[in-house]
């Protein structure tokens, strides 16, 4: 059965569309077929994330009715599947979201991540209607937590099933609200920590995943433990050798 899983945030600018992208690449080197999607029709970033080239095909098509949404899903060179937004302000104003959870939901595969605009406008919330798990990405900073909360909430009125917290950008400068904290205000899980790190700049410049560009990183194998643990596999070295020998093939060295 097709897990459909949203990442979604109070707060914009949290690391929503790292996540989603780096998720998506461990999954699918995990054996697990994933397609992450850019419901961030209004700012879509997957696609410039990623360097894809403009394709002929994409969401905005795909809610125009112009093509299914099989149809919109292009492979990038890693090998993860994703369904990107068009970044041309013309397709948006042609572009309504509504049939959004129809098209989404009619995907067959191991895992669709959704990546989600920020905020609980009516974008964000078609796609949380559009997925029956969540993630929720926020900074450690008592701004983002407070929005964090508001969005688990509406989320949870929504019946959705809120897995828990990704703490992104966090640093070492004591200003952070601890792990222990961020718990307990928003009374979930934290399921990854992911550092500030140059490796995910690097990563962005390179127009790939940290996962594959910087793989023994710590937002890498932080990233990698999440997936693995989002599928219930326990993370060991032998998971990662896995991973090297899909960066390895993907490098060209069979
Ligand atoms: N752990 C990190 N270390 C350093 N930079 C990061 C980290 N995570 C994300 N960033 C950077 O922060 C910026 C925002 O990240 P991202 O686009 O993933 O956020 P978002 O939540 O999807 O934003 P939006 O709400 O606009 O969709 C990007 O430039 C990204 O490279
Ligand atoms: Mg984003």
């Amino acid at each position: 059965m097709t897990r459909f899983i949203g990442v979604i945030s109070g707060k914009g600018g949290v690391g929503k569309t790292t996540t989603s992208i780096n998720l998506g690449t461990a999954l699918t080197y995990f054996g697990k077929d994933t397609i992450v999607i850019d419901a961030n029709l209004t700012t879509p970033n997957i696609g410039v994330h990623l360097g894809v080239p403009v394709l002929p095909i994409n969401i905005n098509h795909v809610l125009q009715g112009k093509n299914t949404i099989t149809e919109a899903i292009y492979e990038h060179p890693t090998g993860t599947k994703i369904i990107p937004a068009s970044i041309s302000l013309y397709d948006l104003k042609k572009t309504n979201p509504d049939s959004l959870k129809k098209h989404i939901r009619s995907l067959r595969t191991d895992i669709v991540l959704v990546d989600c605009a920020a905020g609980l406008g009516r974008e964000a919330l078609l796609a949380v209607d559009a997925v029956d798990e969540i993630l929720i990405v926020t900074n450690p900073e008592l701004p983002a937590i407070t929005d964090a909360l508001k969005t688990i909430r509406l989320a949870e009125e929504m019946g959705k099933n809120v897995l828990g917290v990704i703490l992104t950008r966090t640093k070492e400068n004591n200003l952070d609200v601890s792990i222990n904290n961020v718990q307990s205000i928003l009374e979930k899980p934290v399921l990854g920590v992911i550092p500030e790190s140059k490796s995910i700049r690097e990563a962005l410049t390179l127009r790939d995943s940290v996962v594959f560009t910087h793989p023994n990183s710590t937002p890498a194998i932080n990233y990698k433990k999440l997936a693995s643990g989002l599928i219930g596999r326990e993370y060991t070295e032998e998971t990662n050798s896995g991973f090297f020998k899909g960066f390895l093939s993907y490098l060209g060295f069979k």
